[in-house]
């Protein structure tokens, strides 16, 4: 099992390329499975997660090719079966998003639920309702979804209990073929669905409301291919600017877009970090300087993410002051907390609240990556622990980060790969 072995101190100077999100190229991948004739995304992460979806696309009998890691080419006239099978499932939960686009087109779908995770019990029953309310017959039996339709799903009205992405995402790729008129409310606006959205248009769909929380579509017969490149990654654009933070550096992201995070880069300039945007670039500036800590709740976009929570904590540990972070979104989404503080971290959690008091210094000591965000979260403390930290369980963190001791090391940061 791979492990980073990571030596901390150095300030953190330099560019680096963004990819693109594994948060839209996910939903993106599944929309290929609504296209009649061939579909082709660009600026694709190669990543662990995408790989899968791939394979699960081809397993429906989808002729599909993921060149390079950059590149995907989808043609759906052979496709033969609409079966995503548990092995694959279980291993990216993200799986569940080809239940809309199949039963849509094909009026079928036999989909197996996806498990939880680490952070929490991930359920999916708003994606259920959601169906349900444009006319699919769903049944759950054996961890699987059977959903049928007789005919075609029919447009209706859909709101959504909480704010959900994968379930916006999953009825909006229902309703684009769905006969009538589908109204979302409660709709997520993270810019993932916009870029979700944004590619439907280019293939034919009828979509209004789009970066709101009511999305309005019209149903169309068919949907077409186009060509579309996958938004950039606004996660890992702030993890990376994360990095400089907590060193003192100075990093520049490249093929990013600050309008994708700017509560975020709010919370860097509350730091103390001088934040320069430009249209596609965001350089963080901490001058060497400590920061002083920042309180945040994580909500839905544009707020605060919780995939930025980890990463932002992990600052907090080192900064001067204390802060108070609050996860709303996820039950269970504290894990990176013990293993910060086996590096001597001094934060107390209470509920869905954390209180970080900033240390002067963090120690290096063995951890355990436990999901992808918080994996970053222990790569960010060994970047400033004094010492020599080896993080355990990097399996995680290479489903969602592209090459990323490359990455790292391209800025100065002495870390390496060791399996053993
Ligand atoms: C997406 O997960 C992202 N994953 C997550 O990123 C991200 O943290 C999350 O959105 C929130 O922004 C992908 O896009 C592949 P939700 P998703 O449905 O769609 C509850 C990462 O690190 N809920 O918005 O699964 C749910 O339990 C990952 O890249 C229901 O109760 O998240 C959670 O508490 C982690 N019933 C909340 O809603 C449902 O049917 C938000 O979940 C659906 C969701």
């Amino acid at each position: 099992m791979d492990k980073f072995l990571i030596q901390g101190g150095t300030q953190l100077r330099g560019k680096v390329r963004i990819s693109g999100a594994k948060n839209a190229a996910l939903p993106l991948l599944a929309a290929t499975i609504l296209a009649e004739t061939p579909i082709t995304i660009t600026n694709v992460p190669n990543l662990k997660d995408v790989n899968t979806l791939v394979e699960l696309i081809a397993g429906l009998g989808v002729t599909i090719c993921y060149e390079n890691g950059h590149l995907v080419k989808a043609d759906t006239s052979t496709l033969d079966n609409q079966f995503a099978p548990y092995e694959l499932v279980k291993t990216m939960r993200a799986s569940i998003l080809v239940l809309g686009p199949l039963l849509a087109r094909y009026g079928t779908a036999r989909v197996s639920l996806p498990g939880g995770c680490a952070i929490g019990s991930r359920p999916v029953d708003q994606h259920l309702k959601a169906l349900e309310a444009l006319g699919a017959t769903i049944e759950v039996e054996n961890g699987y979804v059977n959903a049928q339709v007789d005919g075609r799903l029919k447009g209706g009205e859909v709101i959504f209990d909480m704010v959900t992405v994968g379930g916006t995402e999953n009825i909006l790729m229902a309703a684009v073929l769905a006969d009538g008129v589908t109204t979302i409310r409660n709709a997520a606006k993270e810019p993932e669905i916009t870029d979700l959205a944004q590619m439907l248009v280019k293939m034919g769909a009828k979509i209004e409301g789009i970066d709101t929380d009511t999305l309005i579509v019209t149903g169309v017969d068919h949907l077409n291919g186009c060509e579309h490149a996958v938004v950039a990654d606004r996660i890992e654009t702030g993890s990376y600017l994360a990095a400089a933070a907590i060193t003192g550096g100075c990093v520049k992201t490249t093929h990013t877009d600050p309008k994708l995070l700017e509560a975020v880069l709010e919370k860097f300039e509350e730091m103390g970090a001088e934040v320069t945007r430009g249209d596609d670039w965001i350089e963080l500036d901490m001058q060497g300087k400590r920061p002083k800590a920042v309180s945040f709740r994580t909500l839905p976009h544009p707020e605060f993410p919780t995939d930025m929570q980890a990463q932002v904590m992990a600052v907090n540990t080192i900064a001067q002051g204390f802060a108070t972070v609050s996860e709303t979104i996820f039950e269970n989404r504290f894990m990176h907390v013990p293993e910060l503080s086996r590096m001597g971290a001094n934060i107390q959690v209470e509920g869905n609240d954390a209180v970080v008091t900033g240390v002067d210094k963090l120690s290096a000591a063995p951890v355990m990556a436990t999901d992808l965000r918080a994996s970053f979260s222990l790569v960010l403390a060994a970047l400033a622990a004094e010492g020599e930290t080896l993080v355990d369980r990097i399996y995680h963190i290479d489903r969602g980060y592209e090459k990323i001791e490359e990455k790292l090391q391209g800025l100065g940061a002495q870390i390496k790969r060791v399996s053993e």
